[in-house]
């Protein structure tokens, strides 16, 4: 029998050290390793942009708690995201993209994929036919996949897309950085790749930028493995290690992060202050019934429009004392921001451009009163 979701994030990859029986994988702060004789490898390390034993172990663990065959851990989230575009993606290629992406990887395909001849279509991944629409047959080859999106929280059908996308002869990627693999798991729903920024969640406590994929299909994964080392943007072995201790708890701060959002969601629907919720958890949600057949829970990301307009927002930003007003998200302590002048400021004029009256939270898992008092507070 498979074992549970928290006990392939406690132990997958991380058998007791061999030599002290140390529980925690050890951090191999370093660059080469001792041959037996020329090409005499002792376990396959040779350099650690090729392999480093606790990025190994991280790697392992991303696989498992993703349900794939294969994890690949980068520097960041948008180094895994370019070194994946450009391994699936050749001059002439098209993707669809959310049209709400991240800001980041909206970036990356219009700035930097497009100049190499790669183009894009932004459509709006809550419709099915909208997608289909947008696919140029024979030209498509990725379909691109957020869900929940930044910073809007719309919802895509998973298992409908991958239906879409292979129809057509593309893969479907689905970027799990909001959901994580606790809530979510896209390769099981028919998705090719997924990827993540293990800043947020996996990471979960501010303190590391990281990026992964993982993949299901092995020849797709020696062609990822092949680039991750051909291009370099590897994580580093102390970075790999705070994801992979962070991974640990990953299932309870999940846990409690929902119990907050969800106590969070309740205040700000009550406000006067506040024009409109944006939580798939709400019944009234257009992707409410897709997240609860996709997501175990719904997540402590929650977005909302507040009366007033865009100073309104500012001030509310500017207000609070225990959501620290800051970029990134999915750490143990609470945050708030403005994304149309703050994460998303990349997108402005173009058409994936957010409204600014929008505020953004992360709901972290601090006391939930002292949460709902600091919005209280800084809304009234
Ligand atoms: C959904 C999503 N994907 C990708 C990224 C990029 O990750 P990183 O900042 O680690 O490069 C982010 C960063 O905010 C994100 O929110």
């Amino acid at each position: 029998m498979s074992q549970g979701f928290e006990t392939r994030a406690i132990h997958a990859g991380q058998e007791p050290d061999p030599t002290t029986g140390a529980v925690v994988p050890p951090i191999y702060q370093v660059s080469t390793y001792k041959q037996d004789g020329v090409g005499g490898l002792r376990g396959g390390y040779e350099y650690s942009r090729s392999g480093n034993p606790t990025r190994t172990a991280l790697e392992e663990c991303l696989a498992a708690i993703e349900g794939g065959s294969r994890g690949l851990a980068f520097a960041s989230g948008l180094a895994a995201e370019d070194t994946l575009l450009r391994t699936i993606l050749r001059p002439g290629d098209h993707a669809v993209i959310p049209d709400d992406a991240y800001g980041g990887t909206y970036r990356l395909f219009s700035r930097v994929q497009q100049p190499w001849g790669i183009e894009h279509t932004s459509a709006a991944l809550s419709d099915v036919s909208a997608v289909a629409a947008a696919i140029r047959p024979g030209k498509t080859k990725v379909v691109w996949v957020e869900t929940p999106t930044n910073p809007l929280l719309n919802i895509a059908d998973i298992a409908a897309l991958a239906d879409v996308a292979h129809a057509a002869g593309a893969l479907l990627v689905v970027d799990n950085t909001f959901a994580s693999p606790y809530l979510q798991q896209p390769l099981a729903l028919g998705a090719d790749v997924v990827v993540h920024s293990t800043t947020k969640y996996l990471g979960g406590h501010s303190d590391v930028v990281g990026g992964a994929l993982v993949v299901a299909d092995a020849d797709l994964a020696e062609q990822l493995a092949y680039h991750q080392n051909a291009m370099g943007a590897v994580a580093g072995p102390f970075d790999s290690w705070l994801v992979l201790r962070g991974i640990k708890t990953l299932g309870v701060r999940l846990e409690r992060h929902c119990d907050n959002a969800e106590k969070v969601v309740a205040l700000l629907q009550s406000h006067p202050s506040v024009s409109t919720v944006l939580y798939p958890g709400l019944p009234e949600h257009p992707g409410h019934d897709i997240a609860a057949r996709q997501m175990s829970r719904f997540g402590g990301m929650v977005s909302f429009r507040v009366v007033g307009g865009v100073q309104a927002a500012l001030d509310v930003c500017s207000r609070t004392k225990l959501f620290t007003l800051g970029e990134s998200l999915g750490g143990v302590e609470s945050l708030i921001e403005h994304p149309g002048r703050m994460t998303h400021a990349s997108v402005a004029g173009s058409p994936l451009e957010v409204p600014d009256d929008l505020v953004r939270l992360s709901v972290g898992i601090e006391t939930c009163a002292d949460l709902l008092a600091d919005l209280a507070a800084a809304l009234s």
